[in-house]
């Protein structure tokens, strides 16, 4: 009896997860990858302010011949001096808005083949959707996916064409608000949940052009983005995403550009971001046999932490609501 318990109890706790662990080995795609970004062209939408603009000093930094895109030509040229203090180095610069596709084709025609190209600029206006102009909504969707659209159409040809045969990347920046629906964010979380059906499917399109995407998901980060949005915020949406706290642009930048430098498909820039990550994996690629183990294990619990999360969010609007 103490004989068979013993095999059991060998088999459920060494047998079984070394068999799940070769399992995964053998089924995780795309298999991993490494995006080398030294003397390569990093071209960074949204790049003069904020994340964008950490991703291109480090880019730089790490010695990637960077452009950078946004609408306004001034701020341009401040972040083309501050990184050029900085670093010694000086990025390209391309005024243009993400929505007119002309503009976006012109600026990378110019540029040059793309090898990592970061989609990254966003707007973010929080507001309950019945208090919302759709001409707000429309300006995020324009913007966060539309122009999303735009900048790969307009990149992906030539990437796809590049002489240079080493592994390339296309990344996008989601939010924490694109793994999770967050009160305020109805408009702003339908567009960064949106790329990720994007980045899915895109992936599967291009992975036979040795072309990898990365999809980032940022909690709140400090930037100038933010600080605006601060002065619109709900009040249930401050008191709902206050819990998070925020972190340094230069941190995601670290993250995101490690991330896509590791070809990862699903890029957290926290331990809760790690958690949620876990939580919301779905049926999206893993390259990480390690991650897809942690997944599979952890997937029973984080669901119970993920119940008790919206448990905690209802409970604070129903008694905001009753308040008021
Ligand atoms: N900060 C956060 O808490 C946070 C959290 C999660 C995710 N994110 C995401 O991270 C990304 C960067 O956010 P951030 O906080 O760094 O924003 P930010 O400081 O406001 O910078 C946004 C950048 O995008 C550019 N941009 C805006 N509209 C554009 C357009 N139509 N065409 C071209 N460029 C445009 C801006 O320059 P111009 O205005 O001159 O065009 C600027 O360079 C966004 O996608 C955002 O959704 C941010």
């Amino acid at each position: 009896m103490a004989d068979t318990s013993f095999a059991y109890l060998w088999f459920l706790l060494f047998l079984l997860p070394i068999a799940l662990f070769l399992f995964l080995y053998l089924i995780v795609r795309p298999r991993p990858v490494n995006v080398p970004i030294k003397n390569r062209h990093v071209f960074i939408t949204g790049g003069s302010s904020g994340i964008g603009l950490a991703l291109a000093h480090q880019a730089a930094s790490q010695g990637a011949r960077v452009s950078i895109l946004s609408r306004s030509l001034d701020k341009l040229e401040e972040a083309k001096h501050a990184i050029r203090l900085a670093t010694g180095i000086d990025v390209a610069l391309f005024a243009a808005d993400v929505r007119d596709y002309n503009a976006v084709q012109r600026a990378v025609d110019e540029a040059g083949p793309i090898d990592v190209l970061i989609v990254n600029q966003g707007v973010f206006i929080p507001q309950e959707l019945e208090k919302q102009d759709l001409d707000q909504v429309r300006f995020m969707v324009d913007v966060n996916l539309m122009g999303s659209f735009n900048m790969i159409k307009a990149a992906l040809p030539k990437m796809k064409n590049r002489a240079n045969r080493e592994p390339a990347s296309i990344a996008l920046m989601s939010s924490q608000a694109g793994q999770v629906g967050i009160y305020g964010y109805t408009a702003y979380s339908a567009t960064k949940f949106a790329l990720r059906g994007l980045a899915e499917a895109l992936q599967q399109e291009v992975i036979a052009e040795d072309i990898h995407v990365s999809l980032i998901f940022p909690p709140d980060t400090e930037t100038p983005g933010l600080a605006e949005e601060n002065t619109k915020r709900p009040e249930l949406t401050k008191i709902i995403a206050a819990s998070s706290g925020a972190m340094k642009a230069d941190e995601v930048a670290k993250k995101a550009l490690n991330g896509i430098k590791n070809g990862s498909f699903i890029v957290a820039c926290n331990s809760e971001g790690f958690l949620l990550a876990i939580a919301t994996a779905g049926l999206s690629p893993q390259r990480s046999f390690l991650m897809a183990f942690i997944e599979v294990v952890a997937a029973g619990v984080l669901r119970i932490a993920a119940l008790y999360t919206q448990w905690n969010w209802y409970s604070i609007i129903e008694k905001h609501t009753k308040k008021k």
